[in-house]
C-alpha cells in the first residue's frame, strides 16, 4: 500500500471524502490534503480534515512550484478542479483551463518527478454535446428514457453511455479541459512511466458536497428543499423529465480502494464510474424524494429554454468498471437523498450559506 498519499482538491467534496476515507482505512499512511479553498464552503472542510488525522497544506495547482513542495508522495490522487460544465460559458475560461489543464499538468508533472501513481477524477462532460442530444429517447410521465430499440453505432444502448462513444465534437470548456488532462495523462503513463487510472465520473453526491445550482445538483436540490427556497425546471420544456445517473461518494471510495491495489501496474485505463441505470433520477423523480425526505414542498417554475451545454439524458454505462474491479453501487436514490436531507439539517446554520 501507499504511504504517502496527496490529495489535490483535498478541502473539496471528493477529495476530502476519499481523504479522510482513506485515513481512517490506513493508520499508516500520510495523507495530505491540498486546497487553494476557490471554492465557497471548502473552507468547512478543515476542521473535518483536522480531525480525521488528514495534514491540510493550502497550495494552488496553477503554481508549479507548489504541488511538489506538498511534501514527498507516492500516490497522487487529483481531485482539484473548476468542476461546473458551465464555467468559462459567458465568461473567461481563464480560470477552468488553467486549473483543469495547466493544473493538471503541474500535478503529473509532480506525480513523475516523485515517482508516485495518479489515480484523476475525469467526467463524463468528455462526450460530446450534439452527439448526446441526439441519443434517442422515449418519454414516460416521469422521466426520459434511451430507447435502446433505436440506438445505433458504438458506446450506446440503454445502459448508457460506454468508454467507446464517440468523441468527436463541442463538450463545454469544462470538458474540453478534462478530455485533454485525460491524454496527456495517458502520455505520462506511456513516456514516462507514471502508472495511472482515469475514472469518468457521472454524477457524484452525498453529505459534505456544497451542492450549487451549477454544480451538485443533488444538494441543491435536497438543500432547496429543505430551506424553503425556489427552483427552477430548466430546458425540455420545464418538464423536469431530465435524467441522471447518481453515484454515492461511499460507492466511489469503495472502488478507489480496489482500484488502488492494482494502480502500480496501471497504463492510463479509462472507466465510466456512475449509479447507472439502477441509481438513476429525474428532476421530477427527484424532486419527490426531497419532498418525502424533508416534509417540504418548494416551488418550481418551469423554464423551457434549454441551458448552454445541457443534455437531457446521462447514464453511465458501467460494465467495464464494474468487470474490472468486481465492483458494483450499493446506494440507491432514496437512501441517498434521505441521507443527504439529516445530513443538512444537522448542519443547517453552516450550510444555508454556501449551497444555493
Ligand atoms: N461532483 C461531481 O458530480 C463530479 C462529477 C464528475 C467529475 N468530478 C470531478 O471530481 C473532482 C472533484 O470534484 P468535487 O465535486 O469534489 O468538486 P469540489 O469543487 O467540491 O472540489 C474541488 C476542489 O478543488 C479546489 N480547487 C479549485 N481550484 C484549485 C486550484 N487551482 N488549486 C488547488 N485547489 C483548487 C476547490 O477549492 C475545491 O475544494 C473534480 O476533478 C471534478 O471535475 C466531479
Amino acid at each position: 500500500m501507499f504511504r504517502n498519499t496527496l490529495v489535490t482538491g483535498g478541502a473539496g467534496f471528493v477529495g476530502s471524502t476519499l481523504a479522510l476515507a482513506l485515513k481512517s482505512r490506513h493508520a499508516d499512511m500520510q495523507v495530505v490534503a491540498f486546497d487553494n479553498l476557490h471554492r465557497r464552503g471548502s473552507e468547512l472542510s478543515l476542521a473535518r480534515l483536522r480531525a480525521g488525522g488528514v495534514r491540510f497544506v493550502h497550495g494552488d495547482i496553477r503554481i508549479p512550484e507548489d504541488v511538489p513542495a506538498a511534501g514527498p508522495f507516492d500516490l497522487l490522487l487529483d481531485c482539484s478542479a473548476e468542476p461546473s460544465v458551465l464555467a468559462g460559458i459567458g465568461e473567461s475560461p481563464a480560470y477552468v483551463t488553467q486549473t483543469n489543464l495547466l493544473g493538471t499538468l503541474n500535478c503529473l508533472e509532480a506525480a513523475r518527478r516523485h515517482s508516485a501513481c495518479l489515480l484523476f477524477l475525469s467526467t463524463s462532460r468528455v462526450y460530446p454535446i450534439e452527439p448526446m442530444r441526439r441519443i434517442p429517447l422515449v418519454e414516460d410521465e416521469s422521466r426520459f428514457e434511451i430507447d435502446g430499440a433505436r440506438c445505433e453505432g458504438p458506446g450506446l444502448s440503454a445502459a448508457g453511455i460506454a468508454e467507446d462513444f464517440p468523441l468527436t465534437g463541442a463538450r463545454s470548456i469544462y470538458g474540453t479541459t478534462k478530455l485533454a488532462s485525460e491524454l496527456f495523462a495517458i502520455e505520462y503513463a506511456d513516456s514516462y512511466g507514471v502508472p495511472a487510472i482515469i475514472d469518468r465520473c457521472g454524477v457524484l453526491t452525498g453529505p459534505w458536497q456544497m451542492g450549487k445550482v451549477d454544480q451538485g445538483i443533488v444538494v441543491h436540490w435536497v438543500a432547496s428543499h429543505f430551506f424553503g427556497r425556489p427552483l427552477r425546471y430548466i430546458g425540455y420544456g420545464g418538464s423536469g423529465k431530465q435524467v441522471r445517473d447518481i453515484l454515492h461518494v461511499d460507492d466511489l471510495v469503495a472502488l478507489v480502494e480496489r482500484q488502488l491495489k492494482v494502480l502500480p501496474s496501471a497504463h492510463g485505463e479509462i472507466y465510466n464510474v456512475g449509479g447507472g441505470r439502477s441509481c438513476s433520477v429525474s428532476l421530477r423523480e427527484l424532486t419527490g424524494l426531497c419532498q418525502r425526505a424533508t416534509g417540504k414542498t418548494v416551488e418550481i417554475q418551469p423554464v423551457a429554454e434549454v441551458r448552454a451545454a445541457d443534455i437531457p439524458v446521462y447514464l453511465s454505462n458501467t460494465e467495464r468498471v464494474r468487470r474490472a474491479f468486481d465492483w458494483a453501487p450499493a446506494y440507491t436514490p432514496e437512501p441517498i437523498v434521505t441521507q443527504i436531507a439529516q445530513w443538512v439539517s444537522q448542519h443547517a446554520a453552516e450550510l444555508e450559506a454556501v449551497t444555493g
